[in-house]
This record gives structure tokens, C-alpha cells and sequence, in this order.
């Protein structure tokens, strides 16, 4: 039987075996999340030191909703009732397979992707299929098949990542509405994840946003974290859009106060920076591609991605990664994704990816 308890695995600070291996964490130069590597507006921390943290926060997080709809979906017509916040999406992923599956139900995925959408699943009692995208195709989707496959798997809920972790393969507008036209045709309800929606190379502006409230009978859900963009992982921040229903279903679901002052905070200082999340995010494109292009260079193979992350097949993706460690660097092993040969790095910055990218090739060679 499948695991069901929350054992997922995921990028970061394991703080026990750095204790284990007598490592500091900021001696650890960490290219295994996948944030902004330019770190939170200046304007955030000066909001969280007015934070007043003797008063519970405010239960539906009204500001910080009326920032979003001004900010982030400032192209859509979406009323405040449309949005709910979340203790980070992963919180969010949680309490949807809640509410959108009952026990016995069947939920589809893309494998590889994110772990937390089949373990919330489980956790609701669903039988978890997946289509996995062929490495040997550098995990391109052919999308007839997909939909050919959802049609026959006829699944309750199909959870979706796009742009994908951690392939960072990124399905465009024609993909979706064929994958959206089969989830109508089979009552399937769509979740599609857009975490790293800001991050696309270049950037897109179709987004599965315009498929929110557009199809009668099977919900569509989009997410969005503001922890990768804004990073803000620490404070633990993001949004789901869905119909005024879904959104009030999502609510009896979410213990109250489940956004704390400081994220909320938080979130509002850094959406009204959209000048800085714009330098940052142009500034990582550059970066991303001077990483990408070295890495190359000294022969590693790099999977073609979409965002600011990449695969890179390697012999043996553990050794790798503890081999690293020791050198102070910190890359995600994709084996829990089912790739135990390929490691995921995220861009930081040159004075970081410089030294990296030599250690990398004086272990893989
Ligand atoms: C695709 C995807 N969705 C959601 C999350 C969770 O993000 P949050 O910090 O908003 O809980 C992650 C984190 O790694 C992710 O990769």
C-alpha cells in the first residue's frame, strides 16, 4: 500500500543532518529551492516591524485579497470572493483534495511533479493515477495522448503544474484548453498549480486564470504562491482563484487565523513593489541564462526548461548531492520525483553558480 502520512520530500535545509553532518546552514550556499534569489522587497521587512503582534490578524485577509485582485489579477474582472489565502499553497493543496475529493475517488497527475498534490490525495482517501511524461523525450507531453488518457482514466480531480516542477517544462495556451475541453467532457475538476507562473522565460501572458468560472459544472482552481516570486517562504504565503462556491467551500475547510500578521503584511508590502519583483525577475532571466549556458559549456546535461530551475542528468543523483554538501552546496535529488539520475538546481547568483558550477563538474567528471 502507498504511503499516506505527510512524508514528502522536498528541496531546503534538512536541519537535522546538517546538525548530523556539524554544518551551519549559513555556511550552505542553497540551490535546491526555487526562490527569488534576490530575496524580499526592502519595503517587507520595514511592514514587519509594524506588525502589531498583539492583535490576532485579520480572519479573511481582506488587505492582502484587495492587493492581489490590484496586483496580480489586475487583468481579470474577479470580485474579492473569488480569492482565499493560504499558510503557503502547500496548505492550500491540502485542504482542496478536501474538498474536492471524496474517499474512493480516482485523482490524476503528471508525474514528475510536485509531491504534495498526490500525498493530499492520499490523505483524502483518493486512488492516485499518473501519466508519466518520458524522460528519454526531455519530458515533453504529447498532449493528444494525455487527454486521450484522462478520457479513458475519467479521474474526479487532475492536479496540474504549469510551468511543471521540477521539469520546468511549461504547457501553453493551446495545451491547456485541450487538456481543459477533456476535463469538461469528463466532469473533472482542474487544479492547475502556476507557482513559478512569474518566472517563465519569457514570460507569458495567457494564464490559466482565464480559465477561472469558465467552465459550468467542474470547477477550475488556480494557484499561485507568493513565496517563490516575493521570497517569502519563511513567512508562508499564497492564493487560490476559483468561482465565489469554490472559494466559499475552500473557506469551512481552513482553520481560522490560518494567515498570520507578518504574512500578510508581508504579502502587501511586496505586491505594492511590483517595480522590484520586475528588476529582480528581469535581472534572474539574464542570470538564468549566463547559469544555464556555463553549465552547459562544461558538458553537464541540462533538461531545456521554461523557468529559472533545471534538471541535469547526473550517474547516481544521492552521491551527487551528499558530494556537494560537503562542498557546501545544496542541490535538490530527484529521486523522490522518480529521477534517482537527476539533481535540480535553481539560478542564484554569479558569485554563487561560479564556484558551483566547477565543483559540480569536478564530481560528475
Ligand atoms: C509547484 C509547487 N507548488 C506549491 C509549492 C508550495 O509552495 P508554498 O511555499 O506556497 O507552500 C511548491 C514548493 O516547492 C511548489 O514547487
Amino acid at each position: 500500500m502507498e504511503s499516506i502520512g505527510n512524508d514528502v520530500v522536498h528541496g531546503a535545509f534538512d536541519y537535522e543532518e546538517l546538525e548530523r553532518l556539524g554544518m551551519r546552514p549559513d555556511t550552505i550556499v542553497d540551490f535546491s529551492v526555487n526562490s527569488n534569489p534576490y530575496g524580499p522587497s526592502p519595503l517587507v521587512r520595514q511592514a514587519l516591524a509594524q506588525v502589531p503582534i498583539e492583535c490576532y490578524p485579520d480572519r479573511i485577509s481582506l488587505e492582502l485579497r484587495r492587493a492581489i485582485l490590484a496586483r496580480d489579477l489586475r487583468s481579470t474582472q474577479f470580485s474579492l470572493d473569488s480569492i482565499i489565502c493560504g499558510n503557503g499553497t502547500a496548505e492550500l493543496i491540502n485542504v482542496i483534495a478536501r474538498v474536492l475529493v471524496r474517499s474512493g475517488d480516482k485523482v490524476a497527475l503528471l508525474e514528475p511533479t510536485f509531491g504534495e498534490y498526490r500525498a493530499a490525495s492520499l490523505l483524502a482517501g483518493a486512488t492516485v493515477v499518473a501519466y508519466r511524461a518520458p524522460a528519454e523525450e526531455q519530458f515533453a507531453l504529447d498532449i493528444a495522448v494525455v487527454c486521450a488518457w484522462l478520457e479513458h482514466e475519467r479521474p474526479t480531480l487532475f492536479w496540474l503544474c504549469n510551468p511543471n516542477n521540477p521539469t520546468g517544462q511549461w504547457l501553453d495556451r493551446q495545451a491547456l484548453l485541450s487538456l481543459y475541453a477533456a476535463c469538461r467532457r469528463n466532469g473533472t475538476a482542474l487544479v492547475i498549480d502556476e507557482a513559478y507562473w512569474h518566472f517563465l522565460v519569457l514570460q507569458e501572458s495567457f494564464s490559466a486564470i482565464e480559465l477561472v468560472g469558465a467552465m459550468e459544472g467542474s470547477p477550475v482552481i488556480v494557484l499561485r504562491s507568493l513565496t517563490k516570486d516575493y521570497a517569502l517562504a519563511g513567512l508562508r504565503l499564497g492564493y487560490a482563484a476559483a468561482t465565489p462556491e469554490i472559494i466559499a467551500r475552500i473557506r469551512t475547510f481552513l482553520p481560522a487565523w490560518n494567515v498570520s500578521a507578518f504574512a500578510q503584511a508581508a504579502g502587501v508590502a511586496a505586491l505594492s513593489d511590483h517595480r522590484y519583483l520586475n528588476v529582480t525577475l528581469s535581472n534572474l532571466a539574464l542570470e538564468r541564462q549566463a547559469f544555464f549556458q556555463a553549465l552547459v559549456a562544461r558538458g553537464l546535461r541540462c533538461i531545456p526548461s521554461r523557468t529559472h530551475f533545471c534538471l541535469i542528468a547526473v550517474d547516481d543523483a544521492s552521491r551527487v548531492r551528499r558530494a556537494l554538501l560537503q562542498k557546501h552546496f545544496l542541490v535538490r535529488d530527484c529521486t523522490s520525483f522518480g529521477l534517482p539520475h537527476y539533481i535540480r538546481v535553481s539560478t542564484q547568483l554569479r558569485s554563487r553558480w561560479e564556484p558551483f558550477v566547477e565543483a559540480l563538474r569536478e564530481i560528475i567528471a
